[in-house]
């Protein structure tokens, strides 16, 4: 096994694989924005993708497998599965990265007991430790001499200290695919669990973020945190940190749609015949207000809910007009959060459905079971789509339907998703927590005239591809100096 030039590092790869009823392992493809982007990667660069074994499936692939799984299982990248064991991998993602940095990042913290740190969140921490040190021994270990190493998200702050420690000829990049919690918000972790996080990233030679916000926060944080310093270019934006002797730069790369794959992939017999059975589903003449999230707190699924019930209520005249198609595709479920979360979707769609519903109309149709050729059918029929989240890293999902989109899409978007700071000329733009303007926002995009409605599509979808992930990851290695 060859050293690589590149190396990138993330908790989730390209497969995972589940062992079926009758014993054999199958593979497939995990959802999120990362591994999108990822996706870009050349399969013939040379560069090797270090991930973490997710759950028992992956873990006997990986036990199988080896240094390298079969690229026949993986779209052809060299990928190497680490079998962490499950405990300790159980702590660190679900306990340290979904509950408590995914939390703090996307202030979701609202309850009076949560967040509590106390002598289970010690032994997670140990964990989560632990699991980074995992990484950075295989990624010592894949490097070649001076190459490029790109380590994403939260799961894996602590892994350009710990690979400098192991190999100071890398170069180390470490990539936020979430937002940055301002330091009000981030000051809630224990006071040495958040230095080592920030001491973490700043081990490394860039740390990279999708929009200027997050790269602020995360250098306001630096500041009030650790005392660095803040360098800034002639605009006032943040460049730089320094601290103890060393200077880490900050990037930003919005990471956009990929128009090729999807408009391909949107064409395909599975897409069509999935948008039939959508559309008498549907019914004929009705409009659709569509949303594709994973079923996740941050996406604000509910609000959107009682958003489309508000407008039900006070706008009679779309009664028997519209459909809310929403998709919600399990995510995290290992999490009761996650579970109750779920639950709760379920109920309000069936609530809105049982107050509103008549013998040929279902106001609200809400799938939970992940469908990719579904969501391009969706996205192809949309007359309004629906992105809301309170805090989201970019969205993916406000980039992609305007790029599918048959025959123009109104685009109702939160202005606390990145993609908003990209897309806000041509989106009716919200305050997501905000239920009453949401309908609002919905009734505006039902009215909105057909050639205005097509006209906008087609300048967001120019906005939404002008960075394509191959572009956003060469952009990356480039500023590595790769
Ligand atoms: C977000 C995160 C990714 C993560 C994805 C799916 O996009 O930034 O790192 O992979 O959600 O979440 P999961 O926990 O299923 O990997």
């Amino acid at each position: 096994v060859h050293p690589a030039p590149i190396v990138v590092a993330s908790n989730r790869g390209p497969v995972s694989y589940r062992r079926q009823d009758d014993g054999t392992l199958v593979a497939g493809r995990g959802g999120g924005g990362l591994v999108s982007g990822l996706g870009a990667i050349g399969t013939d660069a040379g560069a090797v993708w270090v991930c973490a074994a997710l759950g028992e499936g992956d873990r006997e692939a990986a036990r199988a497998a080896g240094r390298r799984l079969d690229p026949a299982d993986t779209g052809g990248h060299r990928v190497r599965m680490l079998d962490i064991p499950a405990d300790t991998f159980a702590a660190a993602y679900n306990g340290i990265a979904n509950s408590v940095l995914w939390f703090v990042h996307h202030l979701l913290y609202q309850t009076p007991l949560e967040p509590t740190f106390d002598a289970d969140f010690r032994t997670q921490w140990a964990a989560y430790e632990a699991y980074n040190t995992a990484f950075a021994d295989a990624l010592a270990e894949e490097a070649a001499p001076g190459a490029a190493v790109l380590v994403q998200d939260y799961h894996l702050t602590l892994v350009p200290g710990l690979l400098r420690e192991r190999r100071p000829d890398l170069r180390i990049g470490h990539f936020s695919h979430t937002p940055w919690a301002p330091p009000d918000y981030f000051r809630m972790l224990p006071d040495d669990v958040a230095g080592q996080v920030l001491r973490g990233i700043l081990g490394g030679d860039r740390a990279a973020f999708l929009t200027h916000r997050w790269a602020e926060a995360f250098a306001a944080c630096c500041a009030e945190e650790l005392g660095a310093e803040v360098l800034r270019d002639g605009d006032g934006r943040a460049t730089a940190v320094r601290f103890e002797e060393r200077t880490t730069l900050l990037g930003v790369h919005g990471l956009g749609a990929d128009a090729d794959f999807l408009r391909r992939r949107a064409h395909e017999p599975d897409v069509a015949e999935r948008m039939a059975a959508l559309r008498a589903q549907i019914g004929p003449g009705r409009r659709a207000i569509v949303r594709v999230d994973r079923t996740e707190l941050s996406k604000n699924i509910v609000r959107g809910l009682l958003a489309y019930r508000r407008l039900l209520e006070d706008r009679p005249r779309w009664r028997g007009k519209v459909v809310h198609v929403a998709f919600a595709y399990p995510s995290r479920q290992d999490l009761a959060v996650y579970r109750d979360y779920t639950a709760t979707v379920e109920r309000v769609a069936r609530e809105i459905n049982s107050a509103f519903g008549t013998e040929g109309w279902e106001p609200v149709v809400l799938h939970v079971k992940d469908d990719f050729a579904r969501s391009l059918a969706a996205y192809r029929l949309a007359d309004v789509a629906l992105v809301n989240p309170v805090r989201d890293g970019m969205n993916l999902v406000a980039k992609e339907v305007p790029v599918v989109s048959d025959h123009g899409c109104a685009l109702v978007l939160s202005r606390e998703a990145g993609a908003a700071a990209e897309l806000a000329e041509d989106a009716l733009v919200v305050n997501p927590y905000d239920v009453e303007a949401t309908a609002r926002a919905l009734h505006e995009a039902l009215l909105m005239d057909p050639a205005e409605r097509a006209e906008r599509t087609k300048r967001l979808a120019a906005a939404a591809t002008a960075l394509p992930p191959a572009r956003w990851f060469v952009d990356q290695l480039r500023a590595l100096g790769g």
